[in-house]
């Protein structure tokens, strides 16, 4: 496969592949952490199997649970197969705590409920720091329609449903998550990925950080804490 392999797109931490089919690509987890929009960047050993790893896990329990994703299989610790998506460029954030960016914003205490949980879209933009947008610029910019934008936050909302009681289980709260969408075949289908790069997770008891923030913060051992949450939920690190 290496060989027809060309690529496509190198992101901050993950390079993607295009691999002489339509429909599918490669994509690779890099060792790569960065963070205040790059402007801190270091390479974490094992970060790109852990994170391959959790996203697998995840990805699988969201489709058992009827959630289509772009994930098909994982062919090495680093890499997977995807379907080849065309992205809609906004992240969309689902909060169930305060914490990061709506501390700053809103002047919030960290930690505090929300209930319901609060949505948030986000254009995908680094030159601009990813800024804060509502369904009008969406709409207004071509970027989705309007059954896309609702479709987004359904799905954004079932995925934190499903999530929250399994990080529970495992002694987490899901603080909050970030999930990207594209469209397949006409269908809006869950890309990008999920790992530990993009939530914030944190011990029900001790409320210590097992996300980046351990990486923006300067707290140290990013991945035995990646690697801790992974254990906890049960996740396999090997292929
Ligand atoms: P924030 O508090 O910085 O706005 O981020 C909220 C959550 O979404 C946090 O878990 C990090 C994640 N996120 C990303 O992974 N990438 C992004 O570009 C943004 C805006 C958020």
């Amino acid at each position: 496969m290496s060989d027809l392999r060309r690529e496509l797109y190198r992101g901050k931490s993950k390079t993607v592949y295009e691999i002489g089919s339509e429909s599918e690509l490669l994509v690779q987890f890099r060792d790569d952490a960065t963070a205040h929009n790059a402007a801190k960047h270091a390479i974490l050993a094992d970060k790109g199997r852990t994170n391959s790893a959790v996203d697998g896990f995840i990805m699988q329990i969201l489709a058992e649970q009827g959630i289509k994703t772009h994930w098909l299989k994982r062919i090495s610790e680093t890499e997977i197969i995807v379907r080849r998506l065309d992205m809609i460029p906004v992240e969309c954030v689902l909060r169930n705590r305060a914490a990061g960016g709506i501390c700053k914003r809103l002047g919030l205490e960290k930690g505090r409920s929300f209930a319901p949980p609060i949505f948030e879209f986000f254009f995908k933009d680094d030159a601009l720091g990813d800024p804060l947008i509502n369904t009008a610029h969406i709409l207004s910019l071509n970027w989705a329609t309007e059954a896309e934008i609702l479709g987004m936050k359904a799905l954004t909302h079932q995925v934190n449903a499903i999530l929250t009681p399994i990080f529970d289980q495992a002694g987490f709260i899901l603080v909050d998550f970030k999930l990207e969408f594209g469209r397949y075949q006409g269908e809006l289908i869950l890309g990008d990925e999920f790992t530990l790069d993009g939530c914030r997770l944190w011990d029900k008891v001790s409320a210590e950080i097992y996300d980046k923030d351990r990486f923006r913060q300067d707290l140290g051992d990013v991945i035995a804490f990646y690697q801790k949450a992974a254990s906890r939920l049960g996740v396999p690190l090997k292929v």
